[in-house]
């Protein structure tokens, strides 16, 4: 059984990298190569977004703030609107940083005053990266929209609507908006809860949440991985998904082709994902070059079988529109 955490290395594992490699460059250039200043404060200036974006993603809660007391203090109030568990670690972790950030910007601007354009070119980078985590601090926070999502659910019935899949279900946002658009379905919500940024990997927060919105009759909670599951083949008349393939690594296309699977024949599959572009650029800077372009999407598209119906953008991220086609 593959586990989130290797996933999770693996898809981000090129920072180590990047800061490894650019800080054994740094370290020539400072002492072997003085003359090319500018190559060695690039260097640095990668040094310290990747390790400052490592930091946030891989310890942020922990160091910023004393999260898990937070949680209990809300814990005691009662639940009465729905909680989708973002946890402060990413709403507040972005601003933190930006603050941080610039407060270096504006040190090394009157530190490297002797150098007009090392001080220039350092305070430009240091500058963008506050921009990029204060971006990502107003992205998450309206992520954390109190009434779910808003999906394009265009033409998504096409094989029927009796029972549908939201994959990678987390907390719940997906499928109570998707049990907005009619009551005449069932919906199985399926999930490993077992990520580490959503609080309690999401299943009891998912649990209550179905219940504040009246629908824990039409909802079963299944527990497993998207890669292989246990599932009947030609099951399901139709599936959504949010944010999910996205974070599956090389996991990509045996996701979608077990989507394939279990889809009817004809049966729409909207999924709603981060792409690299100008967005994803915004919250993770140069990081963003590891997610995959729509592109690479289309690609993986045509090797699982499903066919692309429709693609757009939406909730700063992209969706597609997917059917298995009938035999
Ligand atoms: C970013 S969350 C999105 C949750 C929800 N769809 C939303 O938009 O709020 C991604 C979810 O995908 C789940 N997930 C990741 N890999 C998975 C896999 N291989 N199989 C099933 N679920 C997975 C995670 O546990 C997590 O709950």
């Amino acid at each position: 059984m593959k586990t989130e955490n290797k996933t999770w290395f693996k898809s981000h594992s090129h920072s180590w990298i990047v800061i490894i490699t650019a800080l054994i460059l740094a370290i020539i250039f400072i002492n072997k190569l003085a003359q090319y200043k500018i190559f060695s404060s690039i260097l640095v200036g990668l040094i310290v977004s990747h390790s400052l974006i490592l930091l946030i993603a891989t310890f942020g809660g922990w160091l910023l703030l004393p999260e898990k007391i937070i949680r209990k203090m809300k814990k005691q109030k009662p639940t009465t609107e729905y909680d989708f568990g973002w946890s402060s670690k990413w709403v507040n972790g972005f601003g933190f940083a930006s603050i941080i950030v610039l407060l270096l910007a504006i040190y090394a601007y009157f530190s490297l005053a002797a150098n007009p354009f090392i001080q220039l070119l350092t305070f430009s980078i240091l500058l963008l990266l506050a921009i990029n985590f204060f971006i990502g601090n107003i992205l998450a926070k309206a992520s954390k929209k109190k009434d779910g999502i808003i999906l394009p659910y265009i033409d998504l019935f096409k094989a029927g609507r009796e029972n549908v899949l939201d994959v990678g279900c987390g907390s719940g946002r997906t499928t109570i908006s998707l049990a907005k658009i009619g009551s005449d379905f069932k919906i199985v919500a399926f999930d490993r809860f077992d990520a580490s940024y959503i609080d309690d990997g999401g299943k009891s927060l998912l649990k209550n949440n179905i219940e504040l919105a009246g629908i824990t009759d039409r909802v079963s909670i299944v527990h497993g991985d998207i890669t292989a599951t246990a599932f009947n083949e030609n099951y399901f008349d139709a599936a959504v998904s949010s944010y999910m393939f996205d974070h599956l690594g090389e996991n990509k296309l045996a996701a979608l082709q077990e989507m394939n699977r279990v889809l009817k024949p004809g049966g729409r599959f909207m999924m709603i994902i981060l792409v690299r572009g100008y967005t994803a650029f915004s919250i993770a800077n140069v990081l963003s070059l590891a997610i995959a372009p729509r592109k690479a999407w289309r690609q993986l598209f045509i090797q699982s079988g499903l066919k692309l119906v429709d693609e757009g953008t939406i909730n700063f991220g992209a969706y597609f529109l997917l059917e298995k086609p009938l035999i």
